[in-house]
This record gives structure tokens, C-alpha cells and sequence, in this order.
């Protein structure tokens, strides 16, 4: 453990770009919206980047969806700060929070139509356990008591930890109350049934 770190949030030291060449899941996820005819949902979604697309999709598409992002990278948070201020039509229907994702406090949380899990077992790691952070089977778990039924919870299948996240979307489908709709591009698109 670094010292410099050790007892301190583990919040994401970088910002991601769109880089659709290494990582569609955001671009694909607002076509997947068109495609199924996402509208009046409220969008749960992790890891904005510092492009926003998935809320400013939102805001541009018309179908009067409203998303909730999060972030851990305070650059990333900054962006959306300048977007917000930028575009108050545009933070109007997203509001990003910076946090990190482990640390979600479910009493604080409302309804979701839809929530994206992209980068499900990519960041935690015993920086978070220091802390007593949630785990990933954790965060689905609640993200998922959040969704209505008839929603709809997203991964991204070429995660580099999509191996990981597998285990992990085994074992929550295991527990029941989700099915499988199937494949939409790099996305795999699960629905709450009970
Ligand atoms: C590789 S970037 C991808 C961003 C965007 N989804 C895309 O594909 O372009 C990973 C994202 O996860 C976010 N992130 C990393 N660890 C997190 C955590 N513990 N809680 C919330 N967000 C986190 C980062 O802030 C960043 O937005």
C-alpha cells in the first residue's frame, strides 16, 4: 500500500476521453437507446468520461430521458462541471456526481429505467476494502433492487474485466428476478422481470 493513498478515497487518477476505437460501450449504449426505443427513463450510468456523450445524447435525442452519471476522476467531474455551466439545457436532464461507485448509498438513490454497469470489476480493489466499500456483486445487487421491473441493466462484454464480471453476472442472474434479452453490439442487455 502507498502510503501517500492509504486511508484516502480511491477515486480514478486519470480521465478518459472518447476513444471509440478502444472503448464503443457509451456510444453503443446511446444507439441501443434509439434502437429499443428508450424514452421518459431514468438512466443510471457508470463512468461519464469527459465527454458526456451519454448525457448529452439524452439531452440532443428527444426522447426525454434524464441520466444520472458517476464519476471518480475529479478531471472527469470538472468537464461536467464546464458542460453544466456551458449548457444548462444539457444539466437539466444529467446531473454526474463524483464518488466512488462502492461507495453508493442506496437510501440516497431513486427509480431507474435503465442502468449501465460497463466497467463492472474494473476499479475496485483493496484501496476500496480499506474502507468497507461495497463489493461488484454488491453494487449490481442494489442497482438492481433500483431498477423497476421491466428495466434494463447493461455490461459491456469487452471490458478488459469482462472475465471477471462474468463470475460475478452469473451469480446475480443466479439469484433470479433478471433474464437475458441478449447481444446489442459490444453490449450485453439483461431485463428485470420480478
Ligand atoms: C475507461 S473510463 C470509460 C468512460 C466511458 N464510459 C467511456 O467508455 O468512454 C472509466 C470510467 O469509470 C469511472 N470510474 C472508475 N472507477 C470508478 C469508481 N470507483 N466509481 C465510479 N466511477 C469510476 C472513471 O471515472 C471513468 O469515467
Amino acid at each position: 500500500m502507498v502510503e501517500a493513498t492509504k486511508g484516502k478515497l480511491h477515486f480514478w487518477d486519470a480521465v478518459w476521453d472518447l476513444h471509440l476505437d478502444v472503448c464503443p460501450c457509451d456510444a453503443h449504449f446511446n444507439q441501443w437507446t434509439d434502437k429499443a426505443n428508450i424514452s421518459n427513463a431514468a438512466i443510471f450510468h457508470f463512468g461519464t468520461g469527459t465527454h458526456h456523450i451519454v448525457g448529452l445524447h439524452a439531452a440532443e435525442s428527444g426522447r426525454n430521458n434524464c441520466v444520472l452519471g458517476i464519476t471518480a476522476s475529479p478531471g472527469e467531474y470538472d468537464t461536467f462541471v464546464k458542460l453544466a455551466i456551458e449548457r444548462p439545457e444539457v444539466e437539466k436532464i444529467y446531473k454526474a456526481v463524483f464518488g466512488d461507485i462502492y461507495q453508493l448509498e442506496e437510501r440516497l438513490l431513486p427509480g431507474f429505467d435503465v442502468v449501465t454497469l460497463f466497467h463492472l470489476c474494473e476499479f475496485r480493489n483493496e484501496r476500496n476494502d480499506e474502507y468497507g466499500a461495497l463489493t461488484d456483486l454488491e453494487v449490481l445487487e442494489m442497482l438492481t433492487r433500483k431498477t423497476r421491473v421491466g428495466g434494463y441493466v447493461l455490461f459491456y462484454t469487452k471490458s478488459f474485466a469482462f472475465n471477471t464480471a462474468e463470475g460475478v453476472i452469473a451469480q446475480w442472474e443466479k439469484a433470479g428476478g433478471v433474464e437475458k434479452v441478449g447481444m446489442f453490439e459490444t453490449l450485453l442487455v439483461y431485463r428485470k422481470t420480478a
